[in-house]
């Protein structure tokens, strides 16, 4: 086999799809837009997949790998998702009503909302602030305290093959109510104990055999959110890709071919160690990023650095976007090193979290 294969989407999660499938034997070309002989399509951002794009190539007879346009629901529809759930027995979170006064509580926008529809509020005065802000119809939900995971799932059209589960950080700074964002960096395999490894196993069959009996018939990636609380793993979103930039670290800790993964039924294998991205933005994000500061990065072959908002022009680099670059390194401890590499690259409005680590 040697196939043509397009990833369909621009940022640092389908660079690192570009870079990891392009060293794969299965594979003998990669590009970025569809052609009249491409054999596989994999998608990596949620629009095009909800706005049935998938459906789309396929009915060209392209194979494609992407959620089908029903399924991406569970990611552009949070109260669908919530539907699913409840009537699969996964467990989520409690819905409250509108008016609720119970506080700390969750507010969600249904619809996609690029990380900004879901917000904790404390009290009622960022409850009001909050939902005038938002134009979607919105839920809210009981709040639940523990540490998350992000467990990522390629349904091959027949069942579930796992990756190792991540772990991103969402907010912008350590502080908690530093606003969420789509991942300021990300690590796995998270260290699980026991109980939660069994834990996982039962979601993990719980949502496969959702999706078998909801007549699931395409081959794409289920991004699963999941807190721990009350002993046990609840669901907090679903998305319909990979996480971003929690792929980074997955693509680069597998040992195996993604590619035989996804059309071999082959079960991933991994590295020795941690593998870790750090994310580099530009001040300003997630709002109103600075554009335009060149970039010049420090020379380190030990860290992998993937492009997001990032343009060339005369063979010099600019920041052009929230987030910027992608720094990956797989090693015992790869924060600390990440960490030294960003510090060293010369952009003027660079900002990156120094505080994240594996816990
Ligand atoms: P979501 O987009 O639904 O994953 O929400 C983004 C982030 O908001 C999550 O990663 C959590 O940190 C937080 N969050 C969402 N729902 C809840 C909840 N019910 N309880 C506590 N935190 C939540
Ligand atoms: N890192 C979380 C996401 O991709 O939604």
């Amino acid at each position: 086999m040697s196939l043509k294969i397009c990833v369909y989407g621009s940022g640092a999660r389908e660079e690192a799809l570009k870079d990891i499938i392009s060293k794969s034997p299965l594979c003998s070309e990669v590009t970025s837009f569809p052609a009249e002989n491409t054999d596989l399509i994999i998608f990596g951002p949620e629009q095009p997949i909800c706005d049935g794009l998938v459906d789309y190539y396929s009915s060209k007879g392209i194979k494609c790998i992407g959620v089908n346009k029903k399924f991406s629901a569970l990611e552009s529809s949070k109260l669908f998702a919530k539907k699913f759930m409840v009537n699969h027995g996964i467990k989520c979170a409690k819905l409250l009503p509108v008016d609720s006064d119970i506080f700390p509580q969750v507010v969600k926008a249904d619809g996609l909302c690029k990380g900004k529809g879901v917000k904790v509020v404390y009290n009622q005065r960022e409850k009001d602030e909050f939902t005038r802000k938002i134009s979607q119809p919105y839920f809210i939900e009981e709040f639940l305290d523990g540490n998350e995971i992000s467990l990522m799932s390629y349904f091959n059209g027949a069942r579930l093959i796992n990756f190792c589960p991540a772990r991103d950080f969402k907010r912008l700074t350590s502080d908690i109510k530093s606003p969420n964002t789509g991942g300021m960096g990300a690590y796995c395999p998270v260290d699980l104990t026991e109980i939660q490894q069994e834990k996982l196993k039962i979601y993990f069959n719980s949502l496969q055999t959702a999706l078998i009996s909801e007549g699931a018939d395409f081959n794409g990636f289920i991004y699963s959110g999941l807190i721990w609380a009350k002993n046990d793993w609840y669901v907090l979103e679903y998305n319909v890709r990979l996480g971003d930039p929690e792929c980074q670290a997955v693509l680069n800790y597998l040992e195996n071919d993604f590619l035989s993964i996804l059309l071999n039924n082959e079960e991933p294998r991994y590295k020795k160690g941690y593998s870790a991205c750090l994310t580099v933005a530009s001040e300003g994000y997630p709002d109103n990023p600075v554009k335009g500061d060149e970039i010049i990065l420090p020379k380190d072959d030990r860290v992998k650095v993937y492009f997001a908002g990032v343009k060339s022009e005369n063979d010099r680099l600019f920041s052009n976007g929230g987030r910027v670059l992608s720094l990956c390194n797989v090693s015992d401890n790869p924060f600390p090193l990440l960490r030294a590499f960003a510090e060293k690259i010369f952009m003027k409005h660079k900002i990156f979290r120094d505080d994240i680590n594996i816990f």
